[in-house]
């Protein structure tokens, strides 16, 4: 008999998935080159070139059995100190080999962090807008995702609503910034806030509420945003990390887990990860690609065309007349629908070719998200086409 918990996830389909699925299926009919698909989060500029040069000269000069043999299971262990050195040199930490698991990517990183710290019926804590995979990463661990409502305001943590839901059932809290979808950076005043008051629940309650914080956009901050080192503020903290954005490298499914070395039990974290991949199949990410990525661990691509694309994007919805928060990184925005309903408003802009994702999924109806990961020369033919969207479906003049 088949597996009803897993037949059942099939009516969820991610609905960012579909509506690219929809884009791509357009642009076959009248052209990619005309459809404004802002849907997928996926990197649109090049992977660093000193990681090609890298990844080719090992495959060249390097001996094979070595480079595509079995990773140890928590990963090679000269990524493990290479990956650990680089984080002390530049967010100041003390993080030592064994404090480091290499994953696939940050989904990777996330399931094994959750299950380090909770058991069943255990909840998280997230804050609204979070990313909708979330749920598939928790749910199937047997945890609780909770969410914290937004605060709309400026996108900072609603801190009255946290405080009242981090109840003595919250094994982690579980915390993206600079955040997908809405694109701000928690501020170090925020940071400290969150802190403060998960020290002072742990002390309540007597036992642990770790902190998870998912970084796979750290590397994508925009000029004068205060985005701070999340973990630095938390002793019982786990930082998970993913080339897939910094790099380019979605496809390589590359990243890792950093433990804080003052955290609860942080000698064995890191081991007891490698039990858990054991069980889920996980094993590490190819030899190679680990190989490689250690090697260019200070590099990123070139990330300047999500600012330019940002400042653009921003300043045109300005200009039309939404309410919009400025993005602090990544490549995503987070404006307000000009409608109640997010979806019937992304609906109308369907019949634009102007491909909008509903904030539902991201836990905040009434948004709507635009990954700007395209290229400058799209966004800008897309201004007179969503000007056209606005002024015919909502009347607005500007
Ligand atoms: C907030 C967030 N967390 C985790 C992930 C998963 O990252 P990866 O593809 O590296 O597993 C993503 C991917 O888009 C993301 O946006």
């Amino acid at each position: 008999m088949i597996n009803e918990l897993y037949k059942g996830m099939l009516g969820g389909k991610s609905i960012i998935r579909e509506l690219s699925e929809y884009a791509t299926a357009r642009g076959k009919e009248i052209g990619y080159e005309n459809v404004f698909d802002y849907t997928l989060g996926n990197p649109s500029v090049p992977c660093a070139p000193e990681f090609t040069e890298e990844l080719i000269s090992m495959l060249q000069t390097e001996n094979p059995v070595a480079i595509h043999g079995y990773s140890p299971s928590l990963g090679i262990e000269s990524v493990r100190t290479a990956v650990a050195e680089s984080l002390n040199k530049r967010f100041g930490m003390n993080y030592e080999t064994k404090h480091i698991f290499m994953t696939s990517g940050a989904a990777g990183a996330i399931a094994h962090a959750v299950r380090c710290v909770s058991k069943p019926g255990d909840e998280i804590l997230t804050f609204a807008p979070f990313f909708p995979e979330y749920h598939p990463y928790i749910d199937l661990t047997g945890a609780v995702l909770k969410v914290v409502p937004a605060n709309t305001e400026n996108f900072q943590i609603n801190v009255e609503a946290f405080e009242e839901m981090l109840t003595d059932k919250v094994a982690a809290v579980l915390v993206n910034t600079p955040n997908n979808p809405s694109g701000i950076a928690l501020t170090t005043e925020t940071v400290k806030k969150m802190a403060d008051i998960m020290r002072k629940k742990q002390e309540e309650y007597g036992h642990d509420i770790f902190l998870i914080s998912d970084e796979p956009y750290r590397e994508i901050v925009f000029k004068g945003a205060d985005a701070p080192y999340v973990t630095k503020y938390y002793d019982n903290s786990i930082s998970c990390y993913s080339f897939s954005k910094s790099l380019s490298l979605p496809g390589e499914r590359i990243g890792y887990i950093a433990v804080n070395p003052k955290c609860t039990d942080a000698d064995i974290i890191a081991v007891m990860c490698g039990q858990i991949s054991r069980g889920t199949g996980h094993n590490c990410p190819a030899s190679s690609i680990q190989l490689a990525v250690a090697k260019v661990l200070d590099k990123t691509s070139d990330l300047s065309v999500y600012e330019t694309n940002m400042n653009l994007i921003y300043d045109e919805l300005k200009k039309i007349g939404f309410t919009v928060v400025k993005p602090g990184g990544t490549f995503y925005i987070f404006p307000k629908a000009l409608e109640e309903d997010a979806n019937a408003f992304c609906m109308k802009a369907k019949k634009y070719d102007l491909i909008l994702v509903p904030g539902d999924n991201f836990g905040c109806p009434g948004y709507f998200r635009m990954a700007y990961c395209i290229d400058t020369e799209k966004v800008l033919r897309s201004f007179p086409v969503l000007e056209k969207f606005v002024k015919e479906e909502y009347g607005l003049e500007f």
